[in-house]
């Protein structure tokens, strides 16, 4: 960068693609949404059910952060407060230091169904949210030339969404969400609808344009391999109310093989703190006679349940 500094860029060179990631934060939240069907609904009082609970996570810059945990656990709610989708009832979200308080271009999100427009061609997709913030035609194709580039689809550009494979939507979208220069890409469980040697190729994928790009990544999934494979943190949470359990560091190099011997050691730890919490949620919404599918892999137990037969 010149010395003058990017204050004194030109409005062009202020306009440029590639923007770092930024820091995104949550800071005491607590979540709560209005009872449904007034109180009495088990979890609610008269303030209404609560999803979050003094939640508290800093994700730093160009940090790769992956959230676990049952369903219900707030997940999506996490994403859905940084995107600025939803706002917190207690507490700050932040995003690059400022407060979140509607959508912007800075945080982008991307599903686990492809959301690309199936009367577009792939390459119209990608340049569908340029056009919409006023980018010339010059600059949209340049743009989606370089992410088309990026995610491996330049051969693709003129397929329609259904045309391409679930993997290749995939990175379609994630193409189309890094269009306008995020700083934070946040994933709600991206690959879940993919097989698993398309999922495991997608991974290798999303490393590459996270180590290319720089950007934030927040990414929400209910596979622990795949978390412990991509992230620099992954973050446990709980459910009833949705909170954060643990957030354990992940200091393996890259690009890590699950069948490392620490990868999978880690791996196994984090998925057995899972399959408790999974559990505990189960025995609560079943009755007494339940009896978790984790245990048959715990002989010690059942031997100790038949026992009693
Ligand atoms: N707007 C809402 N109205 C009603 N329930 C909601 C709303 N948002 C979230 N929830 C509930 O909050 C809980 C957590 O939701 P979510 O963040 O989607 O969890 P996760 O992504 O971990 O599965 C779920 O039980 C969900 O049904
Ligand atoms: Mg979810």
């Amino acid at each position: 960068m010149s010395k003058d500094g990017a204050a004194n860029a030109s409005p062009e060179a202020r306009r440029g693609f590639g923007q770092p990631g930024a820091t995104a934060s949550l800071e005491g939240v607590t979540y709560r949404i209005a009872p449904e069907g007034g109180a009495g609904r088990k979890g609610t009082d008269g303030a209404g059910l609560t999803i979050l609970d003094d939640v508290s996570l800093t994700i730093g810059a160009g940090e790769f952060v992956c959230l676990v945990g049952p369903s219900g656990s707030g997940k999506s709610t996490i994403l859905n407060l940084i995107a600025g989708l939803a706002k917190p009832s207690v507490g700050r979200v932040a995003a690059a230091g400022i407060d979140v308080r509607a959508p912007g271009n800075d945080r982008a999100l991307v599903f686990q169904e492809a959301a690309l427009f199936p009367w577009l061609r792939l390459r119209a997709n990608i340049e569908f949210p340029l056009r919409v913030n006023g980018y010339s035609a010059a600059e949209c194709a340049d743009r989606s030339e370089e992410l088309l580039r990026l995610v491996h689809l330049w051969r693709f550009r003129e397929s329609f969404p259904h045309e391409l494979s679930g993997g290749m939507r995939q990175r379609g979208a994630i193409a189309r969400a890094l269009a306008t220069d995020p700083a934070v890409l946040l994933m709600d469980e991206p690959f879940a609808a993919l097989d698993m040697q398309t999922r495991e190729l997608l991974q290798t994928e999303l490393e590459r344009i996270w180590l290319a790009t720089g950007k934030t990544i927040v990414f929400v999934t209910h596979n622990v391999r795949e978390a412990v494979r991509l992230g620099d943190r992954v973050v446990l949470m709980g459910t009833r109310p949705g909170r954060i359990l643990s957030d354990i560091p992940v200091t393996m190099p890259r690009p890590r093989a699950v069948d490392d011997p620490e990868v999978a050691a880690l791996t196994r730890d984090v998925a057995g703190s899972l399959a408790s919490e999974v559990d505990k949620v189960a025995r609560e919404e079943a009755d007494d006679a339940w009896v978790a599918p984790g245990n048959r892999l715990r002989p010690g137990i059942r031997r100790a349940v038949g026992s009693r037969l």
